[in-house]
């Protein structure tokens, strides 16, 4: 059984590196923050109760976000939670399920290249596939588009979110024993060495 709950501040590349471990490992994906989104795209009433919110770099409300996670997992053994949890809330939440993580990757990143990632970062809507005008471009003619929240302006509120509510978790989990931190700042197949090589351990 592989439960893993990848940490970091927004832009550290969880999304990009649970690409690569979701191959590699054969697990599930589960990101809250994609999640949302489709919801947002289909109009459904939690898009329309998440679209302000995630709009403006805040965080959905703790009970909605469990009721999502607890939907998503059904029939899934080994997965990878992306975006989840991100308050103490939620991790003791996810206890209660019985779905406690056996692994916390920690993609640690500094503010200068967050900022710059995510105003290059673009998505193709229909895969969710993530890409960056920088450093890991979309294939030439490929539709691609920016999310609302990676204006600087919203990045920077979210990443005082990540600190002030996300941030506790590195240390609940290192109490746990189980965090493993890897430096976010490196190529993405840099990173994903060091993460690939945290895996080997604990297979
Ligand atoms: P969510 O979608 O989870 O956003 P996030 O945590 O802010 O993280 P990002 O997706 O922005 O970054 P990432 O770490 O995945 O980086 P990526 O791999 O894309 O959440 C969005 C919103 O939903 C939240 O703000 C909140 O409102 C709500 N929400 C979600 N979950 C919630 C929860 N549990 N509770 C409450 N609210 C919740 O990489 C970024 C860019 O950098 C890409 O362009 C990529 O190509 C590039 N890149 C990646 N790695 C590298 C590298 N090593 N070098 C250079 N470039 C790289
Ligand atoms: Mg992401």
């Amino acid at each position: 059984m592989v439960r893993i709950v990848l940490l970091g501040p927004p832009g550290s590349g969880k999304g990009t590196q649970a690409e690569t471990l979701v191959k590699d490992y054969h697990l599930a994906h589960i990101s809250t923050g994609n999640i949302l989104r489709e919801n947002i795209r289909k109009g459904t009433m939690l898009g329309k109760q998440a679209k302000a919110i995630i709009g403006s770099g805040q965080l959905v409300n703790d009970e909605i976000m469990i009721g999502i996670i607890k939907d998503a997992v059904k029939g899934k053994k080994n997965f990878i939670l992306d975006g989840f949890p991100r308050t103490i809330k939620q991790a003791e939440d996810l206890e209660k399920i019985n779905l406690s993580p056996n692994l916390s990757l920690y993609i640690n990143c500094p503010d200068d290249a967050i900022i710059k990632r995510l105003s290059g970062r673009r998505t193709n809507p229909i895969t969710q596939q993530t890409y960056n005008i920088y450093t890991n471009p979309p294939p030439k003619g490929m539709h691609v588009v920016q999310r609302e929240d990676d204006r600087e302006n919203v990045v920077k509120d979210r990443l005082a979110v990540y600190r002030k509510s996300t941030a506790p978790l590195i240390d609940f989990y290192k109490k746990k024993g189980i965090l493993r931190e890897v430096n976010g700042e490196q190529t993405i197949e840099n990173v994903a060495k060091n993460v690939n090589a945290i895996m080997q351990k604990i297979a």
